[in-house]
């Protein structure tokens, strides 16, 4: 080797050293709290809300399923099944068969690999005068696309008829799910019954089965939201809706509490801290991310009918909420700044990458009242960690 090509092969490393550090930098830098508007492509779902969605991380796959196609009397049941490949961006409509029952707030769930979803329980529309929930299980088998109602005996049953959300534990893929509703009758909170107080869980050996929790459960709830913290191997749960009064908007039917289940003890405790600084009694509020030392929550709707958008952050160590304050969507042709849409009964899901998370969400109603336009556009909200 002559002096030049050493001096060349120098130069060549130093530059990549730099561009390592500089690389390295740009994923801080890169990742503000933001907000973007995320191009759909390929056949889009139906509009919707109160679907349910299942999101596969290994295979960067969000399954979505039904919800209700209007609003109030308006409000149908559908069984629509979609699937958005998160490196694609892009939509596939994977056609549910007449078999699979269109239903609204079903618990939606994959398995370890992302071989199957399944779909259980769940309900029609409220506002009809009758109970409309369902008690079965199905499994959709991703590579040969097809279905098969899962066979349970009537204490399963009895288990997946209720309408509320399931949440799959990566470790293990194990499902999980919390009380949650088994009415669509006026006032539902407050038929005898209509609230489950158990927990359970779902694997693919043994189906539906009841977790023997060891002390006190939080209160019966419905329209709550759950979340699995890896690193400290819990499920956490805010708020929802209970059956304090058979007013609706009665204002005491709204939670803010915050709990955990450790999956290990299955024990559920209770994380207090000073109710005026947080962000308040909501249901439908979502975790984005969690690990040993923090929660990040958003969004939710409180006793007046009104949606949210706002982020906030839980220190597990101080018991402290913060509101997160994030940069507005900036429309990148125009450079002017559009609102994020504040909706209720999206489909979505969190993203980890590797030094932030994003947190996707899709369709949904602008309110919960009738006559209320639904959602058709997707947003992505990043947040460094
Ligand atoms: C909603 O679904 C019902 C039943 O499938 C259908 O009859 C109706 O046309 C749908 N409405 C809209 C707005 O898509
Ligand atoms: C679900 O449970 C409720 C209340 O316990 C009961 O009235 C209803 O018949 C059940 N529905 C199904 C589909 O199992
Ligand atoms: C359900 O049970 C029937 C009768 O025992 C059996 O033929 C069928 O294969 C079972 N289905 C599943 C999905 O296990
Ligand atoms: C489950 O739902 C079916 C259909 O509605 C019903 O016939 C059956 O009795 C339900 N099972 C239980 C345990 O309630
Ligand atoms: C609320 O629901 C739970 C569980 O079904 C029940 O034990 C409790 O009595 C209900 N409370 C009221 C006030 O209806």
């Amino acid at each position: 080797m002559n002096l030049k090509s050493q001096f060349l092969l120098i130069v060549v490393c130093l530059f990549s050293l730099v561009c390592l550090i500089d690389c390295h930098k740009k994923c801080d830098n890169c990742n503000k709290y933001s907000w973007e508007k995320v191009k759909q492509k390929g056949s889009l779902p139906p509009l919707a809300w109160d679907g349910s969605s299942a999101y596969d991380e290994r295979n960067e796959l969000f399954y979505v399923f039904g919800g209700l196609n209007g609003s109030y009397p308006n409000d149908e049941a559908i069984n629509s099944f979609y699937v958005f490949n998160v490196k694609t961006s892009s939509w596939t409509n994977l056609m549910a068969p007449s078999s699979i029952t269109p239903r609204a707030e079903t618990m939606m769930f994959h398995d370890k690999r992302g071989n199957y979803v399944y779909l259980s329980g769940g309900r029609g529309p409220f506002r009809r005068g009758i109970n409309i929930v369902y008690n079965s299980t199905q499994r959709y088998d991703v590579r040969k696309n097809v279905w098969t109602e899962l066979n349970q005996t009537s204490f399963q049953q009895n288990l997946a008829n209720r309408s509320v959300e399931a949440e799959t534990v990566s470790k293990t893929g194990k499902s999980y799910a919390f009380s949650g509703s088994t009415s669509t009758l006026p006032a539902f909170i407050r038929v005898p019954g209509a609230l489950k107080t158990d927990t359970i869980v779902f694997d693919s050996v043994n189906g539906w089965q009841q977790v023997d929790v060891v002390g006190a459960s939080p209160t019966p709830r419905a329209h709550h939201h759950l979340h699995y913290n890896e690193e400290l191997d819990s499920i956490f749960t805010y708020g929802g809706y209970t059956n304090c009064s058979t007013y609706t908007t009665n204002e005491c039917n709204y939670l803010g509490d915050l709990w955990s289940l450790d999956l290990s003890t299955k024990v559920w405790k209770q994380h207090l801290f000073d109710v005026t600084k947080g962000p308040g009694n909501r249901d439908n509020a979502k975790f984005i991310y969690s690990d040993q030392n923090q929660l990040f929550l958003i969004g939710g709707s409180n006793y007046q009918y009104t949606n949210f958008m706002d982020v906030w952050r839980f220190d597990l160590i101080t018991n402290e909420w913060t509101q997160l304050t994030i940069l507005p969507l900036v429309d990148p042709e125009t450079y002017i700044q559009t609102p994020i849409p504040s909706t209720i009964g999206s489909f979505y899901f969190k993203h980890i990458r590797k030094c932030s998370v994003e947190f996707y969400f899709s369709r949904g109603s602008l309110s919960e009242i009738s006559g209320s336009p639904l959602v058709n556009d997707m947003y992505k909200l990043t947040i460094p960690i």
